[in-house]
């Protein structure tokens, strides 16, 4: 067992790609000892080669979110090898677009299993540690739409809008055993969620569905945005970062100028004039 070393042990979900794969090759590079997981590890070849391109070490295990057995590998894992957990990066999620009505029960449900369920099964497992060593940050991976919604988002809405809900209560909950909880609520930024790992609902591309022409107008929107997007995912990797070494981290944590803006006119205007706004931003082009 590592002994009588100040650097911080983290755990963190989802770093096959995207903003996991950046905290993970970050922190290892800088003083952490980063314990990085995914689902399928045919796909750390990426974050690897990260890892050695910066000089970092990464110990790279198995965890899928919903698998509780996978999770709890991992945790003795932590237990035995590092003997603590100092932080834990709930960030592995992903998103599926569709109209409430083109989406199955199943679809909607499994967005839930992975974006909110996964995390408190992961959750459930570090807090022990965390609670006996009485310190410990743990740092959920929301986004700007647990904030506020859109149409053709409803299921990922409900999955962030319940990790807001949850994160906030926890919060509450662990500063009695001296353990932190933060929310880090991003933007969009281009990684493989609005790619290979985009998915839609079973009716989405059905031209029968009576919101085939609106799902297809959003469709156009999000993907000219994101053409346009060029905000760099490690921003979030260095907010993390910052976020691990406070004593106190602020709760919410919004890391790019744009969602800053849309959350304060979300809270400060009538919900009837923001409404409005996003009644014509969202509207398909021909209307
Ligand atoms: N990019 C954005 O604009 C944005 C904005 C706000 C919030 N977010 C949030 O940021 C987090 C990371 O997303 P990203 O943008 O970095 O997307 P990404 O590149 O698609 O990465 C998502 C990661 O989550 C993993 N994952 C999905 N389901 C999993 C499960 N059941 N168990 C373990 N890992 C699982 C994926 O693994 P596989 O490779 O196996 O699929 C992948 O490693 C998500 O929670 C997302 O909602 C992203």
């Amino acid at each position: 067992m590592i002994e009588n070393s100040n650097k911080k042990v983290v755990l963190i979900t989802g770093c096959s790609s995207g903003f996991g794969l950046r905290i993970a090759a970050r922190l290892a590079s800088l003083d952490y000892y980063v314990i990085a997981t995914m689902r399928n590890l045919s796909k750390q070849n990426d974050l690897v080669g990260e890892a050695v391109l910066r000089g970092g070490e990464i110990d790279v295990l198995r965890l899928d979110v919903s698998d509780i057995n996978s999770i709890k590998d991992v945790v003795r894992h932590i237990k035995e090898k590092y003997g603590r957990l100092d932080v834990l990066v709930n960030n592995a999620g992903y998103g599926i677009g569709g109209f409430f009505e083109d989406l199955t029960q199943e679809e909607i449900r499994e967005q839930i299993e992975t974006n909110f369920f996964g995390v408190q099964n992961v959750t459930r497992e570090a807090i022990p540690l965390m609670r006996e060593q009485k310190r410990g940050t743990i740092v959920n991976i929301s986004s700007i739409s647990g904030l506020y919604a859109l149409p053709c988002f409803g299921a990922y809405n409900a999955s962030k809008w319940a990790l807001e809900g949850f994160s906030e209560s926890l919060y509450y909950e662990l500063i009695p055993f001296g353990i932190n909880v933060c929310l880090v609520e991003p933007g969009v930024y281009k990684t493989k969620i609005f790619h290979e790992n985009r998915r839609c609902a079973a009716n989405f591309f059905n031209t029968r569905s009576p919101y085939y022409e609106l799902s297809q107008g959003v469709q156009k929107r999000i993907n000219d945005h994101i053409k346009v997007v060029n905000r760099d995912p490690e921003d979030v990797a260095i907010l993390i970062e910052k976020l691990i070494n406070l004593d106190r981290p602020p709760f919410r944590n919004i890391p790019d100028t744009s969602s800053k803006i849309i959350y304060a006119l979300r809270r400060f205007l009538p919900f009837s004039l923001f409404s409005w706004a996003i009644r014509r931003l969202m509207r398909p082009k021909s209307k």
